[in-house]
């Protein structure tokens, strides 16, 4: 009798424990995707440009007719309550191929808002719109919400292209949805240079869509001046699709090899005479992979290479995240914690296009206490030369870093360039000047 009179306290005792367990676990899922930090909240919108590519090298009869593309932007509507990720459906195609149990990913909740209002008469600041290539065969822009929500709620619009056939799944907008490669797909040389030179012409047909799509939606997105970026084979492209496009100011490859023009030794590595970043995963160093040493070498603009410690190739994506959600390590993320990783590729890119925006980005200047895991491959402050009254701000950071620093030295900046100023004096006083009464005081 007296065991059983203890048992019943103990069995509801588990009960109750089990049933906080479950609320905590439900707490962390309802947080799951690392909320934005910037000063406004996110709105997404997935939108169809119906596009022709010839010759595509995934569409099933040769002629690609559409392709997806999915903004990222900032808003003032306040989220009433955690978001939906992602579709039901990418998240089964992703759990089931990455071996996580049914449901893991479909549960996982961001603070996105799926078609909030833009935000109108948004002229504080003049960014450009970013561009972005998620990775060669997935995954596809959504899964890199992280990233994406982020640079969004520091006032950036995001136009993320997927193409069709290619990703293993999209949904579009009208609930259809298209199948593509399998999640684990290995490419033949081939195919991965047939679709380098489609993800250019993506970007490429975007660009001469772009104010017509802005104006049918009303939206206050910048139509003259983009960046372009993205992850692996996005990103390569990214960089392949810069040398093209004149009205595209800064490019950023994540963890791409880079190939077509940009890797092309016989007739010489282009000068991109832009700002550029190589952004990698651990090995991802000269010494691993040799147009990663080549390339930068070749740049005069602003140029950065830097590595991230025990990170690896999916790292980048919001692989980061979900990998302490499944028991085993899963292939190509590495033993940085996820929600630390996050932090660092937030910060990066974000500091990447905030410095061309002319405001001063210590994580972009070298080795500091507060980012050990960054590792300053390579760089170059550029030594091009610009006139900074008549290009005014947005390269008042590049003017600052190779003229005013070292009068105002700053500590532990080892990227601090030296050197005979490119400028001629007269212009070095008025740029000097400009710079203190506009951006010091201003
Ligand atoms: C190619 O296939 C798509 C659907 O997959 C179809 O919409 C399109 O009309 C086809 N194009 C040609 C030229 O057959
Ligand atoms: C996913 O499916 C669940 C039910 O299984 C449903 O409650 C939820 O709304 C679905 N999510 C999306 C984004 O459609
Ligand atoms: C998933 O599990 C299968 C069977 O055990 C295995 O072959 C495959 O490598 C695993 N894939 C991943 C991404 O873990
Ligand atoms: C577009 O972006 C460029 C570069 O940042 C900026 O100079 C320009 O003013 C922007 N245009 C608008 C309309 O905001
Ligand atoms: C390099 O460029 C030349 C000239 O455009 C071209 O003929 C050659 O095939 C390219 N090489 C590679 C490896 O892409
Ligand atoms: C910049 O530096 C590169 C490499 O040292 C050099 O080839 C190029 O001529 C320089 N450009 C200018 C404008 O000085």
């Amino acid at each position: 009798m007296g065991a059983i009179k203890q048992a019943i306290p103990s069995a509801v005792i588990m009960l109750l424990s089990s049933v906080i367990i479950l609320g905590l676990l439900h707490g962390i899922c309802a947080t799951s995707i690392p909320p934005p930090t910037g000063r406004y909240q996110v709105g997404s919108s997935k939108h169809v440009f119906d596009h022709i590519t010839q010759d595509d090298p995934v569409a099933p009869n040769k002629t690609g007719t559409s392709l997806l593309i999915t903004l990222f932007y900032p808003t003032k509507s306040i989220p009433d309550g955690p978001q939906p990720y992602i579709d039901n459906t990418t998240a089964s195609v992703y759990e089931s191929a990455w071996n996580y149990t049914a449901g893991t990913i479909e549960k996982l909740t961001s603070s996105v808002q799926q078609n909030a209002p833009f935000l109108q008469g948004h002229n504080d600041e003049s960014y450009p719109t970013l561009l972005f290539g998620p990775g060669g065969g997935g995954p596809p822009s959504i899964l890199y919400t992280a990233l994406l929500s982020e640079l969004a709620s520091h006032g950036y619009t995001i136009a993320a292209i997927d193409h069709p056939y290619e990703q293993p799944y999209l949904q579009y907008p009208d609930g259809t949805s298209i199948y593509g490669l399998p999640v684990v797909y290995s490419f033949s040389l081939e195919l991965f240079n047939a679709i380098y030179e489609m993800r250019i012409k993506d970007f490429a047909a975007l660009i001469d869509y772009f104010p017509t799509f802005t104006s049918k939606l009303n939206a206050p997105f910048n139509t003259t001046h983009y960046a372009v970026f993205g992850h692996s084979l996005g990103g390569a492209s990214a960089i392949g699709a810069m040398l093209q496009l004149p009205s595209v100011i800064a490019g950023i490859n994540m963890d791409g090899l880079l190939t077509g023009d940009p890797a092309n030794t016989t007739v010489g590595v282009p000068d991109e005479k832009r700002n550029v970043m190589m952004f990698g995963q651990q090995d991802h160093t000269p010494e691993n992979e040799g147009t990663w040493g080549i390339f930068p070498k070749a740049q005069t603009g602003w140029w950065r290479e830097i590595t991230v410690d025990a990170a690896l190739h999916l790292d980048f994506s919001d692989a980061a995240i979900w990998k302490g959600l499944r028991k085993n390590d899963q292939p190509e993320v590495g033993t940085i914690n996820g929600p630390r990783m996050v932090q660092i590729v937030r910060a990066v890119v974000t500091a990447f296009f905030d410095n061309l925006m002319g405001e001063k980005e210590a994580i972009l200047d070298g080795p500091e206490k507060k980012w050990p895991e960054l590792n300053f491959v390579g760089y170059g402050n550029g030594n091009y030369t610009y006139n900074c009254l008549k290009e005014g701000l947005g390269l008042g950071t590049l003017l600052g870093r190779k003229y005013i620093f070292p009068l105002f030295p700053r500590p532990s900046s080892p990227l601090r360039p030296s050197g005979r100023p490119l400028l001629p004096p007269q212009d070095l006083i008025l740029c000097i000047l400009y710079h203190h009464i506009f951006v010091y005081l201003g």
